[in-house]
């Protein structure tokens, strides 16, 4: 695949939003994209089983902290764009082990950027570097907490991460920023909301709450479950950072949201009750017999929401799935790949949900 024109290199490619962004990117663009993940517990290779023949494909497994790799991958595939899902991203698991947040999203990020730096400032033809791009994707999460009256957040809102990995993704975010400012490289970032959909990973609350409904274990709703995610489907993400990649202009920064401000146990009760008319026949009916109030997360934050309208403007993007059929397809999902489940609800997972819930 060397020197191939279009090549993008992606980074984290093999974790949720990754592996959807490729399969997305593969159905709708005609140039090769290299993964490089270190597959971490959320890495997971089936995610693009579909694709392994693809000769527009390839998969390099290793670490963004290993700049000796990065900066002979990048030498050796002469990518056009660097695409940055590459973190640890679970809040929970920041608050139990923040280490290995600042280790992949702060230095990962910062030993990223610094061979991208040097592979750009290399480049000789001026449209080349003129027309490279490194697009780190981020998170809602780094603007903080919201009242409930309080406007949604636009790019100009003033960062107060609260946990440990929304900490480390603002440092994340803000080494981006002054690499462009600084070094003038052509640098894009987006900040989403949460996303939801197939393969994600079932620490977070939908795939968990799914799991557990359809298997008659308790559904654990921190603190009162009046909290606040603005949720979007992830191929509306993935179509969101393929628009802003092509049409982003260097040096800003775009709020991706779906305007589907949603509280917890809404969330919670709306799967509960599609799964009561999808699977009539579950150990325990109906499903939200199983909701049970556990301890609040420490620092939880109440409210995200996104204002998009940069995005929406600037670039023309628009989420297409309504929540609704965004969490029936995701359900149906879940229901038709058991052997994916199965695949990643293994040991190290048995003994995650062991130390976090004692249900
Ligand atoms: P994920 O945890 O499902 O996947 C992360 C991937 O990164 C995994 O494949 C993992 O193996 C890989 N990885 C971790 N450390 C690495 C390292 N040191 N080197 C190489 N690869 C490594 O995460 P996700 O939910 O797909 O999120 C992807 C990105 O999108 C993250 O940067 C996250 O902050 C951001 N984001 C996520 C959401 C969300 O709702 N999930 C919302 C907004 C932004
Ligand atoms: P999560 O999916 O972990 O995403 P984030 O913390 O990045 O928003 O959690 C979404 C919301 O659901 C958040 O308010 C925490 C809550 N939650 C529960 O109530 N129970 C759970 O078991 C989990 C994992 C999350």
């Amino acid at each position: 695949m060397d020197n191939q024109a279009g090549t993008i290199l992606v980074t984290g490619g093999a974790g949720f939003i990754g592996s959807n962004f490729i399969l997305h990117w593969l159905a709708n663009e005609p140039s090769d994209v290299i993964n490089l993940d270190k597959l971490t517990y959320a890495g997971n290779p089936a995610n693009l089983a579909s694709i392994s023949s693809d000769r527009r494909y390839k998969f390099v497994q290793g670490d963004i902290c290993d700049r000796e790799l990065v900066a002979d991958l990048l030498l050796r595939t002469r990518p056009r764009a660097i695409v940055h899902f590459a973190a640890e991203s679970h809040v929970d698991r920041s608050i139990h082990g923040p280490d290995d947040f600042v280790r992949t999203n702060v230095n990962g990020t910062f030993s990223l950027l610094e061979e991208a730096r040097a592979y750009w400032s290399a480049m000789n033809k001026d449209k080349e570097k003129n027309s490279f791009r490194f697009l780190h994707v981020s998170t809602d999460e780094v603007y903080g907490s919201l009242d409930a009256a309080e406007p949604a957040f636009c790019e100009t809102t003033r960062y107060a991460p609260n946990s440990p990995y929304s900490a480390s993704k603002a440092a994340s975010d803000h080494l981006v920023r002054a690499y462009h400012h600084t070094y003038g490289m052509p640098v894009l970032t987006t900040n989403c909301s949460n996303n939801y959909g197939p393969f994600q990973f079932p620490e977070k609350l939908i795939p968990l709450v799914i799991l557990h409904a359809i298997s008659g274990k308790p559904i654990p709703v921190y603190g009162d479950g009046l909290n606040v995610r603005d949720w979007l489907y992830v191929t509306d993400h993935c179509e969101a950072i393929r628009t802003v990649l092509s049409r982003g202009r260097a040096g800003e920064t775009y709020n991706i949201g779906g305007r589907n401000e949603i509280k917890n146990i809404d969330v919670v009760n709306t799967i509960c009750s599609t799964l009561d008319e999808l699977r009539p026949n579950d150990p325990v009916l109906p499903h939200k017999k199983l909701i049970t109030f556990v301890k609040d997360r420490p620092g939880h934050d109440r409210r995200y929401a996104m204002n998009a309208a940069k995005i929406e403007g600037e670039l023309g993007w628009r989420p297409k799935e309504t929540f609704e059929s965004g969490i029936r397809k995701t359900i149906q999902w879940y229901l038709a790949n058991q052997s994916w489940i199965e695949g990643v609800t293994s040991g190290s997972y048995r003994q995650w949900m062991a130390t976090q819930y004692s249900l």
